[in-house]
C-alpha cells in the first residue's frame, strides 16, 4: 500500500558526533520518512564527506575552515561552507522541515538561534543553549509558535509524560541521574581519577565532553538548567534522584500525587526518534526493556558534597544573569584541559567553582552578554592553568 506521509526534510547541525550519527541511523532506517537536506561538523571532515555521499545532503558545512580544493570531486552536488558560516546557513538557509542542534558546547545557541529567527522547527540535544541562553531562546521559540522538542533522554521523558495533560501543570519533576562511574567512589579517588575512568560511562555511549559531565554529574547540573526552561519550571521543583540502571529517564508529578515516568533501555535512538517523527512513534532498531530481567530498579540520593555540581546549579539559577553562562564556560574550559592532562579530574569541580566566585552579577540581557560572560568564564580558567591553580 502506498503511503501518503510527507518526507520531513532534515537539517543536522553536528552530524558526525554521536547524537548526529545516531540521528542518521534513523534516516537510514527510514527513508520513506526523512531525507537530509544539510550537515555540519566541526574538524572531522573524513567523517563528514562519508556522511554526504551516503546522504546526499544540498549543503555541508565544517565550522574549521578547510581548502575548499580538499572537497573530493564525487561530493562536487554538495555546496559547502566553512566557519560561523556554516552553522547559519545550515540552520536557516537550506530548506528544511526540522533543524536538529546537535553540536556540543555553547556553539549549540547560535545555531538554535539562527533556525529559530528562520521559523524552524528545533529538535534540541545541546544542552547549552538553554543554560547559556535560555530567556532568548524560550522567548523567540514563544514568538515564533515553534515549541522546542528536547531529544535530551531526561528531558524527552519529561514532555512524553507531558503529553495529554490538559491544563494539569505538574507539580515537580524528577530528574533520574546514573551517578555516573564514580559513584560510589570515595572524595580522593574521584579527585584522582583520571581520563579513561572517567570516559568509562557505566551505563551510556556518548561523545566525551558530556561522558566527563556524567561523572562529575555537571551533566545533571546542566540538565537542571535546561529542565528550567523547557518547562519553565523553578530549580526548586527539579529534584534529583540517583538511578544506576538508567532505566526511568525521567518522572512528572501531578497534584494529585500521581507520578508518571517514562521507561526504556538507555539508548539515545529512542529521544531522538521520538523529536524526529513526533507526535508519532517509529521503530528504532533497538532493543525492547525486559522488566522482568531488570529485577529490580533502585533509586538513591545525589550526593552535593561529593558532587558539588548538584550544588552550584541551584545556586546560579537563583543568581540569575550569567551565572549559568559562567559555570558553563568554565565547565568546558576545565573538562578541554582535564582530556588533555592537564588537571586531575577534581581540579574541573575546583575551577568552575572558583569562576562562579569570581565572577558575579555579569548580565545576560543580550547574545553579546552571554559571549563576553563565556569569554571571561573561559579567560579565568586559562589564567589559573597558566598559574597551575587547579
Ligand atoms: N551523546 C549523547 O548521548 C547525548 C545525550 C543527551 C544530550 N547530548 C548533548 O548533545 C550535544 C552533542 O553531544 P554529542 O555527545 O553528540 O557530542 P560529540 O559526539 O562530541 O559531537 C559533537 C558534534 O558537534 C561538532 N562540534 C564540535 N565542536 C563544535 C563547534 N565548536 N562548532 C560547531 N560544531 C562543533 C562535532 O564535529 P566534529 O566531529 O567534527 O568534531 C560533532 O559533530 C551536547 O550538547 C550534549 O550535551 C548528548
Amino acid at each position: 500500500m502506498q503511503s501518503n506521509r510527507a518526507v520531513r526534510t532534515l537539517s543536522i547541525l553536528g552530524s558526525t558526533g554521536s547524537i548526529g550519527t545516531q540521528a542518521l541511523s534513523l534516516v537510514r532506517l527510514h527513508p520513506d520518512r526523512f531525507r537530509v537536506t544539510a550537515l555540519t561538523a566541526h574538524r572531522n571532515r573524513e567523517k563528514l564527506f562519508e556522511q554526504v555521499r551516503e546522504f546526499r545532503p544540498a549543503f555541508a558545512g565544517l565550522t574549521e575552515p578547510i581548502d575548499p580544493a580538499e572537497i573530493p570531486e564525487d561530493l562536487r552536488f554538495c555546496h559547502f561552507a566553512f566557519g560561523e558560516e556554516a552553522l547559519r546557513v545550515a540552520a536557516a538557509e537550506v530548506p528544511a522541515d526540522m533543524v536538529l542542534v546537535s553540536v556540543v558546547g555553547i556553539a549549540g545557541l547560535a545555531g538554535v538561534l539562527h533556525a529559530l529567527r528562520a521559523g524552524r522547527q528545533v529538535l534540541l540535544a545541546n544542552k547549552e543553549a538553554l543554560v547559556t541562553g535560555g530567556h532568548l531562546v524560550t522567548d523567540l521559540a514563544r514568538r515564533a509558535g515553534k515549541p522546542l522538542l528536547p531529544v535530551d533522554s531526561e528531558h524527552s521523558a519529561i514532555f512524553q509524560c507531558l503529553q495529554g495533560r490538559a491544563d494539569n501543570q505538574p507539580v515537580s519533576l524528577w530528574l533520574t541521574a546514573s551517578g555516573g562511574p564514580f559513584r560510589t567512589w570515595d572524595r580522593a579517588r574521584i579527585d584522582a581519577a583520571t581520563p579513561a575512568e572517567a570516559l568509562r560511562h557505566p551505563n551510556w555511549s556518548m561523545g566525551a565532553k558530556i561522558t566527563v559531565d556524567s561523572a562529575s554529574m555537571f551533566n545533571k547540573a546542566l540538565e537542571i538548567m535546561e529542565a528550567r526552561w523547557l518547562f519553565d519550571m523553578p530549580a526548586e521543583k527539579i529534584r534529583v534522584v540517583v538511578h544506576p540502571q538508567s532505566i526511568v529517564h525521567s518522572a512528572v508529578e501531578f497534584r494529585d500525587g500521581a507520578v508518571l515516568a517514562q521507561l526504556g533501555v538507555p539508548d539515545m535512538r529512542v529521544p531522538i526518534a521520538y523529536a524526529m517523527a513526533y507526535p508519532e512513534r517509529i521503530p528504532t532498531g533497538g532493543e525492547p526493556l525486559d522488566l522482568i530481567r531488570m529485577g529490580s530498579l533502585t533509586f538513591e540520593p545525589g550526593d552535593p558534597v561529593k558532587f558539588p555540581a548538584l550544588r552550584l546549579a541551584g545556586e546560579c539559577l537563583a543568581a540569575g544573569g550569567a551565572a549559568c553562562t559562567v559555570l558553563n564556560g568554565a565547565n568546558e574550559a576545565a573538562v578541554a584541559a582535564f582530556l588533555r592532562e592537564e588537571i586531575p579530574f577534581g581540579g574541573i569541580t575546583r575551577l568552575v567553582s572558583a569562576a562562579v566566585e569570581a565572577l558575579p552579577g555579569l548580565p545576560a540581557d543580550t547574545i553579546e552578554d552571554i559571549y563576553e560572560a563565556d569569554r571571561r568564564a573561559r579567560a579565568f580558567v586559562a589564567q589559573r592553568l597558566r598559574e597551575g591553580n587547579a
